[in-house]
């Protein structure tokens, strides 16, 4: 078996933590960037997840990719395929496998903060891909874009809602970051959780079997673990809700009660009322219509737009038009 290529642009994870953590902790809301969710654990929690009955947005996913991947290898003749936030990539092996068939694809480049989950993925596809050369990139998307690799045409996906968890200044300026990198022509394959009831939303976000619960309060073991720090996880509830205001998922953790949290590595003392909560992160719900938008302003021309049966989840193919 051949080991994948793996290429590290993480140099100071625990630096960057204390930075956020800083950050986050000592603000008026409290809140944590998402990204620190993806220790080994988390990743492999989020595995988990996407298993789940109540997390419906991975099979609908999956539905729109099965029924449309040789149309997207006709439409895009890809030679690169580029996959942000990659994970296990195993809806990707749709794509793998369309464009293999098509006779275009080259390489394969997943790109993801979790060491573990990335090396796992890439382990696997250059196994049961021989011909493709797979080159991993761990980095963070927000930071590292312009260090990835590959020849034109390609096409970068972005699966699994990750965009939903940008809030939206956030999520144009990433947009802008993905269009700068790419040349005239090529495309963004991107996946986006749809608005719908809340009941649907707030049970994918709180499942019964407590998975979800686990892989929010993992965020708190990686500041244990890289900061010293001693927060009792079970000292805080997971809260999912819908913000129908915003048309966002919010997770929360929320403290049962009053609270010090000692966190050396930062140099911090965090106190929590009862019932304050950190936002760990938000999931945003999209429409058509306002994807279309935001990739127009990003530079991108909607080329197709297609959603599941049930008409939960939407995936975009868009074409990039101009810098
Ligand atoms: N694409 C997969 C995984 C989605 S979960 C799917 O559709 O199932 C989000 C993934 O993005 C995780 O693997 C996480 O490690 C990664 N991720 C989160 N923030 C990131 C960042 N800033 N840079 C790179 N990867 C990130
Ligand atoms: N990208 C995923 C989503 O927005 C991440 C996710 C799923 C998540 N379930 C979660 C993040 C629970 C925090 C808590 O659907």
């Amino acid at each position: 078996m051949t080991e994948a290529d793996l290429e590290s642009h993480r140099s100071d994870v625990a630096a960057e933590l204390r930075a956020d953590v800083r950050e986050g902790l000592t603000a008026a809301q409290k809140w944590l960037p998402p990204k620190w969710f993806y220790d080994a654990e988390g990743s492999k929690l989020f595995e988990e997840i996407t298993a789940l009955p109540e997390y419906y947005p991975t099979r609908s996913e999956r539905e729109v990719l099965a029924g449309r991947a040789a149309e997207i290898a006709e439409l895009t003749g890809a030679h690169t395929l580029v996959e942000l936030g990659s994970g296990s990539s195993e809806k990707t092996r749709l794509l793998l496998d369309a464009l293999t068939a098509h006779g275009t694809l080259e390489s394969f480049v997943p790109m993801d903060v979790s060491e573990s989950a990335l090396a796992e993925a890439a382990t696997a596809i250059s196994a049961d891909y021989p011909k493709l050369e797979v080159r991993g990139v761990v980095g963070d998307f927000t930071r590292h874009l312009q260090l990835l690799p590959g020849t034109s045409p390609r096409v970068v996906a972005f699966l699994g809602g990750t965009i939903g968890n940008f809030l939206p200044g956030e999520r144009a300026e990433f947009l802008h970051s993905v269009r700068e990198v790419l040349d005239e022509g090529e495309w963004l394959l991107l996946g986006t959780d749809l608005v719908k009831d809340r009941d649907t939303l707030e049970r994918a976000y709180d499942d019964s079997a407590g998975v979800t619960a686990a892989f929010n309060r993992n965020v708190l073991r990686v500041i244990n673990a890289e900061l010293d720090a001693d927060f009792d996880p079970d000292d805080f509830d997971h809260v999912a809700y819908w913000n129908a205001d915003q048309e966002w998922i919010e997770m929360r953790l929320r403290a049962r009660r009053p609270l010090q949290v000692r966190i050396p590595g930062a140099d911090l003392v965090v106190p929590f009322a009862e019932g304050e909560h950190i936002r760990t992160e938000v999931s945003a719900k999209f429409r058509a219509a306002g994807v279309e938008a935001e990739l127009g302003a990003a530079g991108f021309a909607l080329e197709r737009w297609w959603t599941d049966s049930r008409q939960r989840f939407g995936v975009s193919l868009a074409r990039s038009v101009r810098a």
